[in-house]
């Protein structure tokens, strides 16, 4: 059945490793090189086809998004936001999101998560949860330290042999990026979960409940696509660096929300203009008007 695919941008937490730069403000509003943090993980969503978004962060940070991103007119997108009062694991979203998320698919993305290349893969799995009946789809993307993340072991045949949250001693080396794809069934399992030992409703139980009900699909994404992760400041340098290395040699942004939404559509020629003149002058700016040349 043909569906709206919504979009959550989960944006709260600690970001205790970062600390003393999150004790002011939050991990998503930091800059990766030229932009706020959030501008990345936004652009993923609005490049993979969603509209309807909804940003979720702390009591205090909250309002700082609105104040940065708007109703999201400017992008051509629909935003909302909505608060998550203490970080209770990733999962707590699906609670929070419930009535947002409706009967529609929905995408969840980390907001510290940045990804750079052809996002075919994303587009690919929110179309066949879109026309076919499929209940969640993660990815598996080979790193050096799985053990900081979820990891997902897979056997030969391609069907997952086991999930497991930061494992001290990771069974493979597919680690699964803070980017999910979910039926609204997504939001029941999330109510069944029980905290975890540290206290959280954890994402990979969702997973696992998923993979019990065989409705758990893996697609291994790797080479052709960076995903970085800025969670330690050495990690958050490394990114800036990335995307100021790419920006300099070619001249194109990367998470330029306007041009995004003038290549997908969502915003006309005319509509475009009207946003690009209200920025301050800035190289920002003067990127976007060059766009119309
Ligand atoms: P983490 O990196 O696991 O946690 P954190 O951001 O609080 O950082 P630290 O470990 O340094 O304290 O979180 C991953 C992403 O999920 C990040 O974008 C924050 C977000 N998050 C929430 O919004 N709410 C939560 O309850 C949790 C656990 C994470």
């Amino acid at each position: 059945m043909e569906s709206v695919t919504k979009g959550i941008i989960l944006a709260g937490g600690s970001g205790t490793r970062l600390h003393p730069m999150t004790s002011a403000f939050s991990k998503q509003l930091q800059p990766i090189y030229d932009k706020p943090m959030i501008y990345y993980p936004l652009s993923t969503l609005m490049m993979g086809g969603v509209q309807q978004i909804m940003i979720i962060s702390t009591p205090q940070d909250t309002p700082v998004f609105e104040r940065l991103l708007g109703d999201g007119s400017r992008f051509g997108i629909h935003l909302q936001y909505a608060v998550q009062d203490q970080p209770r694991g990733i999962a707590e979203a699906f609670l929070i999101a419930e009535d947002f998320i409706g009967q529609d698919n929905v995408v969840l993305i980390l907001g510290d998560n940045v990804f750079y290349g052809k996002l075919d893969f994303l587009r690919t799995a929110i179309n066949a949860h879109r026309t076919g009946d499929r209940g969640a789809t993660i990815f598996g993307y080979p790193v050096q330290d799985a053990q900081r993340y979820g990891v997902v072991e897979m056997s030969a045949d391609g069907t997952v042999r086991s999930l497991e949250e930061k494992p001290a001693a990771p069974r493979s080396n597919l680690a699964i990026p803070g980017l999910y794809v979910y039926d609204s069934s997504v939001c029941q399992i999330a109510k069944g979960l029980k905290p975890s030992a540290r206290g959280e409703l954890e994402i990979t139980s969702v997973h696992q409940a998923y993979l019990d009900q065989e409705r758990l699909h893996v697609e291994l994404i790797g080479r052709g696509i960076a995903w970085l992760d800025t969670g330690t400041p050495e990690s958050l340098l490394e990114a800036s660096t990335f995307i100021h290395a790419i920006e300099k040699r070619q001249g194109l942004k990367i998470g330029c929300l306007e041009e995004v939404a003038l290549a997908r559509g969502y915003l006309t020629t005319e509509a475009f203009k009207a946003s690009v003149e209200q920025l301050p002058a800035s190289p920002y700016r003067e990127y976007c008007e060059r766009l119309l040349n």
